[in-house]
């Protein structure tokens, strides 16, 4: 990574702004999958033994600019005090002159967490205003946000503009991987895609079409890409935006003599609540009417573990299926072992991917677990990530 990072500051004695990605799942007050929390512990330690007055900063969910009782990152804070063994502070803001005075009483060592910085408006709006009360809780800023380094926020953004800003440990490892596979994979490269909306993931699908060797469709995405093939996908999740794009990069793998597509031969199809004989597996042009596509079949299976076994760089993103939910979960578990199998340099990104990696029990045999989605798909795109553009070149 051409970009500073901690390794090339001093905060000794220093007030640090952390930025991290703590976006993780809270279910009755306990933190469900703390990959990210984990990840953020080697910078937070070597702040600590540098030792920092460490600030920490965060989003959790989509609060829309005001306060959701359900997204407060206490929760968080409990988990991260329990994991570090040495206490958290909370603060109720993120900005504001109490904020600023407890940052002031900070002792080396100490570590304060602020309130989700989307309770404000002016985070998601990249404000400057903001951006400069957050300035004010530190002399040194520190990104480790992976997962939100594809979003130009205040806190990951505009803050740059106010204080010396510098790479954590997580970033400057995600981005190095990941620029490194995106810029020169080694091939063949495939990339295995699924969850539910193509116009989410029409940006890296255009740009696979020219560049990949091999792209394995599943999720509801396959639907669109089936149902623009003209096959009949009864009552399944289409997203009729992604319609015409789905049969643009079609022709265009086609034409371009670009990558093969593979697409589900057969589907588990459910009827209404999916209850007890109303789950089957079926071919894809036989779903009954009035059913619906919630994962890949077995058949699909073994033509993707096919497809990607000579692959030597293999990036996955998107659940094969409705994840969440017995037995809609088996392709995506079934893809996680492939995947665990492979000969290849493998990199998986995405929350509920990476769910489906460590259910499957395998994590520990992919390459590069990424904790960020969207930022990864950006990355592979070759866009820029805006909050690393930010910060202080090497
Ligand atoms: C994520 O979970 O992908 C990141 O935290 C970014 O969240 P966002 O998509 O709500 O910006």
């Amino acid at each position: 990574m051409r970009k500073k990072t901690i390794r090339d500051i001093d905060p000794r004695g220093k007030r640090v702004l952390l930025r991290v990605d703590y976006n993780v799942l809270v279910e009755d007050g306990q933190v469900v999958d703390d990959m990210r929390v984990r990840e953020s512990l080697p910078t937070i330690r070597a702040l600590r033994a540098a030792g920092a007055c460490i600030v920490i900063c965060s989003h959790r969910g989509r609060p829309r600019g005001g306060v959701d009782e359900t997204l407060r990152n206490a929760p968080v804070g409990a988990h991260l005090t329990q994991l570090l063994g040495v206490p958290v502070r909370m603060a109720d803001d993120c900005v504001g002159p109490d904020v600023e005075r407890m940052t002031l009483a900070l002792q080396p060592g100490d570590i304060l967490l602020l309130e989700n910085v989307r309770f404000h408006p002016e985070e998601e709006a990249n404000d400057d205003a903001f951006a400069q009360q957050l300035a004010r809780l530190a002399d040194i800023y520190v990104n480790d946000a992976f997962g939100t380094a594809h979003r130009a926020h205040a806190s990951t953004h505009a803050i740059a503009k106010y204080l010396p800003a510098v790479a954590g440990l997580l970033l400057e490892r995600e981005v190095d991987y990941l620029s490194r596979v995106s810029d020169h994979p080694e091939r063949p490269f495939a990339i295995v895609l699924g969850g539910a909306k193509v116009s989410d993931k029409i940006g890296i699908l255009e740009h696979l079409a020219e560049y990949a060797d091999l792209i394995c469709i599943g999720g509801a995405i396959a639907n669109t890409f089936l149902k623009a093939r003209g096959i009949d996908v009864a009552d399944s999740l289409v997203d009729s935006d992604g319609l015409a794009a789905a049969r643009y990069i079609m022709a265009a793998a086609e034409h371009r003599g670009g990558p093969d597509i593979v697409l589900p031969s057969d589907v588990v199809a459910a009827f209404g609540e999916a209850g007890p004989g109303h789950v089957r597996t079926v071919s894809v042009a036989q779903v009954p009417v009035n059913w619906r596509i919630l994962d890949i079949g077995l058949g699909t299976v073994q033509n993707f573990a096919a497809a990607l076994q000579p692959m030597r760089t293999v990036v996955w993103n998107g659940p094969m299926g409705l994840f969440e939910r017995e037995p809609f979960d088996r392709g995506s578990l079934a893809v996680a072992r492939i995947l665990a199998e492979l000969q290849a340099t493998t990199v998986v990104g995405g929350g509920e991917t990476v769910a489906a990696l460590r259910r499957a029990g395998v994590a520990d045999r992919i390459s590069h677990v990424s904790t960020g989605g969207g930022a990864s798909l950006a990355m592979l795109q070759g866009k820029p990530l805006p909050a690393v553009e930010v910060l202080l070149d090497a």
